[in-house]
């Protein structure tokens, strides 16, 4: 009998307990991995910044991401390809949920090769929805010769594959200085002080007024890096909202679960109050 009591009590702290470890490990599924402290002056520090998306409720400001849009396809999209895109992504809930007639208004922007026509020649037309983001290469040779001997990733998953994710995007876009006495970057490239070596072939691209932005927001370098860097995690991380929702709700579960259990056992248990368990 003791052993049937303590194991109910067991089983509504443990679902107490699983109710707090997944809150932490939903917490944690969102910190940008942690960077590690600079012991030296030569690796890069990435400042963390606030994004509307942290925390365990975290949600995407929908007006940044369709900023950070703009940012890309103005600036970025002249070297970066983003292969995992199609326009219509971009009317998608828990994303930038640009209108429909903007997302086909972004589509027929592109220009795209389709084809072969029945003559069998390649043809160009504008773009739609369910097209792939265009890409500004052909190839990588291309891209390679464009950029210096340098290959532009895809942007597709950075915010994922880079330690620090969106700070680093930010770090990096804001961290063209001019480089410290005695150090000669290589021919074609540049000096920037978040890039591990701190010399990278991208050029600095941003300038204040840049990017035009029709909601009030200040075209500066520092919004136009912060608002790309989160356009970038979105499309890393498409289903981020969808991925907290569920967790509150499977929260709101194991806490109601927990009560429950609780209250059945002191239930259960009530009737042998003041009674000793029996010995066999
Ligand atoms: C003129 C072409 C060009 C444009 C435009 C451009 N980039 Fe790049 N980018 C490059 C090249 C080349 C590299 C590879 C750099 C290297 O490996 O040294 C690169 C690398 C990167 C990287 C990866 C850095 C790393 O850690 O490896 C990120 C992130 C990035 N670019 C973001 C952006 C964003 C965001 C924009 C738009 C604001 C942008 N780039 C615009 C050429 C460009």
């Amino acid at each position: 009998m003791t052993l049937r009591r303590s194991a109910l009590a067991g089983l509504a702290i443990a679902a107490l307990l699983v109710a707090i470890g997944a809150t932490a490990t939903l917490h944690a599924a969102d910190e940008a991995p942690a960077t590690p402290p600079a012991h030296n002056h030569d690796e890069p520090v990435i400042e963390s910044q606030s994004w509307s998306f942290n925390g365990p409720f975290g949600t995407f400001d929908r007006a940044q991401l369709q900023r950070g849009y703009r940012v890309y396809h103005d600036v970025c999209s002249t070297c970066h390809s983003m292969r995992l895109l199609s326009y219509r992504n971009l009317g998608e809930t828990g994303g930038p949920e640009f209108p429909k007639d903007a997302v086909e208004a972004l589509a027929a922007q592109a220009e795209m090769t389709d084809g072969p026509n029945d003559k069998g020649e390649m043809f160009k037309r504008p773009g739609r929805p369910s097209d792939r983001f265009r890409q500004p290469f052909p190839n990588p040779e291309t891209a390679r010769v464009a950029n210096n001997g340098a290959l532009p990733p895809d942007l597709s998953v950075m915010a994922k594959a880079r330690e620090g994710g969106p700070d680093y995007i930010h770090a990096l876009l804001t961290g063209y200085r001019d480089p410290p006495a005695g150090f000669k970057p290589a021919p074609g490239m540049h000096y920037n002080k978040a890039f591990p070596g701190h010399q990278i072939a991208m050029p600095p691209l941003l300038s204040d007024g840049v990017v035009t932005y029709t909601d009030g927001t200040k075209p500066t370098v520092d919004n136009y890096a912060r608002d790309v860097a989160a356009y970038l995690m979105w499309t890393a991380e498409p289903k981020l909202e969808e991925r907290h929702k569920l967790g509150l709700r499977v929260m709101v579960f194991l806490i109601a679960f927990a009560v429950i259990m609780y209250l059945a056992k002191r239930a259960v248990w009530a009737r042998m109050h003041g009674h000793a368990a029996p010995t066999a």
